[in-house]
């Protein structure tokens, strides 16, 4: 996929930069803001809410330990342990990603919505909004564009079947995806891995 972001959310991007991709996922902002707006456009949704809110999304992981951040992606982290990190990491994120909007001058008319998005990216059931649901099938695609595939296996204790097998199980999950088409895309990729990493 080839991407540029939008001139527009240039000041937004470079003054969260230092904050982003802090669970040694080199490009996981800039991938997922990519899905963002590929599905924004595709969906219709409000790309001024679903590109800020995708850019902000993670930020609050640079205020969560190392040990914590990394232990998500450990099979033997119990799971209320890695749903304490993934709180953490949105309450910051809020708290973070308003000071930055400010700092930029965002349109202060949309801060609250993009705020609201971030503060339960990875633990709301079901779905608030298309503008919502178009960031967060964004960064569930990651998982299955082959570079977050792989940034995730290497930061993993798993095999790379049971990687995908995972993968396969959520994609019909109820509530996963919020777009069919994000769905659809998932299925796509989940194809390519299939036939590159399995024998
Ligand atoms: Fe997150
Ligand atoms: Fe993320």
């Amino acid at each position: 996929m080839r991407y540029e972001l939008e001139a527009d959310y240039l000041p937004l991007w470079k003054a969260a930069q230092t904050y982003q991709d802090k669970r040694n996922d080199k490009g996981h902002a800039f991938i997922v803001t990519a899905y963002a707006s590929f599905i924004a456009a595709r969906e219709n949704c409000a790309a001024t809410v679903v590109i800020p809110a995708a850019i902000l999304h993670d930020i609050g992981w640079s205020a969560v330990s190392l040990e914590d951040r990394m232990s998500i992606f450990r099979s033997d982290t119990p799971k209320e342990q890695k749903m304490q990190a993934r709180v953490v990491h949105q309450e910051q994120g809020v708290l973070l990603a308003k000071e930055l909007l400010e700092k930029v001058q965002y349109d202060t008319a949309l801060i609250p919505v993009i705020l609201e998005i971030i503060s339960q990216h990875d633990s709301r059931k079901g779905f608030i909004s298309n503008n919502e649901g178009a960031m967060r099938d964004a960064d569930k695609l990651w998982r299955y564009d082959e570079y977050g595939f792989m940034s995730d296996y290497l930061n993993g204790t798993g095999a790379i079947a049971d990687q995908i097998k995972v993968l396969e199980q959520y994609i019909d999950t109820e509530h996963f995806f919020c777009f069919e088409s994000s769905r659809q895309l998932a299925k796509d990729l989940l194809v390519k891995l299939k036939a590159k990493y399995l024998p």
